[in-house]
C-alpha cells in the first residue's frame, strides 16, 4: 500500500460535541498520523468553494449553511492507504447506515450533520490540501 495524504475535517456539529480528541486518537490508533491542522471558522464562500462538485445538488445551500454554523477542525493526515482507511473510520454518509464503531454512527446525527469529511481519492485529496494549507503549512515527509 502507497504512503498517502488525505485531507479530514471534523465539522461544526463534532466540534459543538467536544470530541476532537477522540476523533483524533481514533486517526492515531488507525495509524494516521496529523501532520497539518487548523481550526477555522469557514467563510460562506469557502465552503462553497471546498464543496463547488455539489453546487448544483438540492442538499448544496443547507450543506454550505450547516459547514459555516461553527468552527471547523481542518487535518491532513498521512499514512498507508490513508484515503480509504479514513473513509473506513469515517463510516458511510448516512449516519443510519454507518457500520457500528465508526466515527459517524458514534458521533453524527444527521446525513447533512455528519460529524466529518474525508477525501474520496488521491485527485481530490490533493487538492482539498491543497485548499486549505501552504505548502509550508504541512510536515515534510
Ligand atoms: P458526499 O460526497 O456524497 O459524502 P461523503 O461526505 O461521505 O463523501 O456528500 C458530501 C456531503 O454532503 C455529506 O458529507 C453531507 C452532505 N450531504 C447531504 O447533506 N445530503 C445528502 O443527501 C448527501 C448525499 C450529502
Amino acid at each position: 500500500m502507497a504512503l498517502e495524504r488525505t485531507l479530514s475535517i471534523i465539522k461544526p456539529d463534532a466540534v459543538a460535541k467536544n470530541v476532537i480528541g477522540e476523533i483524533y486518537a481514533r486517526f492515531e490508533k488507525a495509524g494516521l498520523k496529523v501532520v497539518a491542522a487548523k481550526m477555522k471558522q469557514l467563510s460562506r464562500k469557502e465552503a462553497e468553494g471546498f464543496y463547488a462538485v455539489h453546487r448544483e445538488r438540492p442538499f448544496f445551500n443547507a450543506l454550505v449553511e450547516f459547514m459555516i454554523s461553527g468552527p471547523v477542525m481542518i487535518q491532513a493526515l498521512e499514512g498507508e492507504g490513508a484515503i480509504a482507511k479514513n473513509r473506513d473510520l469515517m463510516g458511510a454518509t448516512d449516519p443510519k447506515k454507518a457500520a457500528p464503531g465508526t466515527i459517524r454512527a458514534d458521533f453524527a446525527d444527521s446525513i447533512d450533520a455528519n460529524a466529518v469529511h474525508g477525501s474520496d481519492a488521491a485527485e481530490t485529496a490533493a487538492v482539498e490540501i491543497a485548499y486549505f494549507f501552504a505548502s509550508t503549512e504541512v510536515s515534510a515527509r
